[in-house]
C-alpha cells in the first residue's frame, strides 16, 4: 500500500489545476478517451489483453504535455507505453497523437500514479520513467516528491528483474536525494548517469536550461 507519511494517508505529489481544453482538443478527447484509456482504479491489469501482444511495457509517470509519448510511440512499435498524468491537456494531446499516427502501442491514464501502480502485477513492467517531476523544493514539501521510499518500493515490485527506473531532473537536490532513496532499496543496482537517445527535450527541460539549470539523467536496474 502506498502511503508516504507517518500519518498513514496518501501524500499527493501533484498540484491540482483546472484548465479547459479548447473546442478542438475537447472533441478529440471525448471521441478517443474511452478507446485508449486505462482506468486509474480497478483489478490487476492483464497487459497482454490491454495491448494484444507480449511486447515490453513502459510507464511514463507525469507525461505533462505528452510530447515524449507522442514521439516514442511511433518510433518504438516493438514496445508498449502507458502514459499517465493528472491533467487532461497532455492526455488529450496523446490521444490526438494516437489517432494521427494510428498507434496501437500507446495507452493513457488520467489519474494519480500512486493509485494506478496498485493495478500492475508483480514484475510486469520493463521501464518506469519519471522525467522532470514536480520539484517540491521546500523542505516541508519534499515528502510530496515522487521518488520517495514507498513509491520506489512499489516501482521495484512492478518492474521485471532487469527492468529500469529512470529519472531526469534539473534540480540537483532532487537527483541526489533520489540516489539515496533508491540506494536504500536493495532491489536496485548502482545508479547510471546517461541520457537515453529517445528522451526528447520537453518544454520543462528547455525552460530549465534557459534559466541556467542542467538536466541530469539517472537510471537504476532492478537486480533482484
Ligand atoms: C513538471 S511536469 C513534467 C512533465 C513532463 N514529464 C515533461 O518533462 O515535460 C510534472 C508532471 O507530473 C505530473 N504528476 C505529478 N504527480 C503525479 C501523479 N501522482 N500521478 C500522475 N501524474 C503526476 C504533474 O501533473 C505534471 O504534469
Amino acid at each position: 500500500m502506498l502511503r508516504g507519511d507517518s500519518e498513514n494517508r496518501l501524500v499527493r505529489t501533484f498540484r491540482p489545476r483546472r484548465r479547459k481544453l479548447g473546442p478542438e482538443l475537447s472533441k478529440v478527447y471525448e471521441r478517443l478517451k474511452d478507446d485508449w484509456s486505462i482506468a486509474e482504479h480497478g483489478p490487476t491489469l492483464d497487459l497482454l489483453e490491454v495491448f494484444g501482444n507480449n511486447n515490453s511495457v513502459c510507464l511514463e509517470i507525469g507525461c505533462g504535455r505528452g510530447d515524449l509519448a507522442v514521439s516514442f510511440g511511433p518510433t518504438h512499435l516493438d514496445h508498449n507505453l502507458i502514459a499517465i498524468d493528472i491533467h487532461t491537456r497532455g492526455i488529450a494531446n496523446i490521444l490526438q497523437g494516437i489517432e494521427s499516427h494510428s498507434l496501437e502501442n500507446t495507452r493513457v491514464v488520467e489519474g494519480d500514479v500512486l493509485v494506478l501502480l496498485k493495478r500492475f502485477a508483480d514484475a510486469s513492467l520493463t521501464e518506469i520513467w519519471v522525467f522532470f517531476p514536480d520539484p517540491w523544493p521546500k523542505p516541508r514539501e519534499q515528502r510530496r516528491r515522487l521518488l520517495r521510499p514507498d513509491v520506489v518500493r512499489e516501482c521495484a515490485r512492478v518492474l521485471k528483474v532487469g527492468g529500469v527506473l529512470r529519472l531526469a531532473t534539473d534540480i540537483e537536490d532532487y537527483w541526489r536525494k533520489s540516489v539515496s532513496v533508491v540506494a536504500a532499496n536493495e532491489s536496485f543496482d548502482e545508479p547510471e548517469f546517461s541520457r537515453p537517445d529517445w528522451r526528447i527535450e520537453t518544454v520543462f527541460e528547455r525552460r530549465g536550461i534557459k534559466e541556467g539549470r542542467q538536466p541530469v539523467d539517472v537510471s537504476w536496474i532492478r537486480q533482484v
